[in-house]
């Protein structure tokens, strides 16, 4: 059974006190809501990692991750954290291929194949973002974006790898526009990967692979998009820095 993750994404939001005060309050009010295979994620700034994943301590049902982790295992990298720092102060995933990390910081395939390795490596779980521009959607090349994310990302991996994965689509249009994906547009691209999964890797790994759907997911349009066959959760941001609506969005699957 495929577990049903809603992730929070708070991007470079909320100084180290305001992210204490808001992940307190989430999970107060998740902690004894959350059942069966269901799995709350709050992905935060490093600053905050070590602080949400003591208070998390406790509640199986609730986990941290980072939003980016270096590819490579440490070394000269101004600025940069390892994805065994991360490890480290108690997260369990990280947010790998952004959209805004490809768009901003030129991270590409072939980079994100190499910081998925480190991260595997390093016993991180990597919510693996993929998804289309507007452009390439209104030249009809969304599928094969898509794939070509999907092959040169992550299917080198072996299946004992690859299970360890969490797929988000995360159409770029979608992403901080208030324009969400309708819940037949979603699905439609859900079952293309699923379908790509399966052909890779056989239809039991694609069927227990969660893929998650990101942009614009918010309490109201939530329980349509997540009713969806092939949508396991969401991947969520701008809704995430609110725990009422996080929250709700985390119930959608009670
Ligand atoms: O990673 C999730 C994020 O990109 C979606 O942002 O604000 O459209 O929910 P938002």
């Amino acid at each position: 059974m495929r577990k049903k993750i809603v992730a929070g994404n708070w991007k470079m939001n909320l100084d180290y006190n305001e992210g204490l005060s808001l992940f307190s309050e989430v999970i107060n009010m998740v902690k004894d809501e959350i059942t069966g295979n269901q799995q709350a994620v709050v992905c935060s700034p490093y600053i905050h990692l070590h602080s949400l994943a003591q208070l998390a301590k406790g509640y199986t049902k609730v986990s941290v991750g980072a939003q980016n982790a270096h590819q490579a295992e440490s070394g000269a990298y101004t600025g940069e954290i390892s994805a065994k720092m991360i490890k480290s102060v108690g997260a369990e995933y990280v947010i790998l291929g952004h959209s805004e990390r490809r768009q901003y910081f030129g991270e590409d395939n072939a980079l994100l194949a190499k910081k998925t390795d480190t991260a595997l490596k390093n016993g991180l779980k990597p919510i693996f973002c993929i998804g289309e521009t507007l452009q390439e959607r209104e030249a009809n090349q969304h599928l094969d974006i898509i794939k070509s994310q999907l092959v040169e990302g992550v299917f080198h991996l072996d299946e004992a790898q690859f299970v360890q994965l969490v797929i988000a689509y995360e159409p770029v249009w979608a992403i901080g526009t208030g324009v969400t994906a309708s819940s037949g547009q979603a699905q439609e691209i859900h079952a293309f990967i699923r379908k790509e999964i399966a052909a890779k890797y056989g239809q039991a790994v694609a069927e227990n692979t969660t893929i998650l759907y990101g942009g614009s997911c918010n309490p109201k349009n939530a329980p349509e998009l997540f009713a969806c066959a092939d949508i396991d959760g969401g991947l969520i941001g701008g809704a995430s820095l609110k725990s009422r609506d996080f929250v709700d969005i985390v119930k959608v699957f009670n």
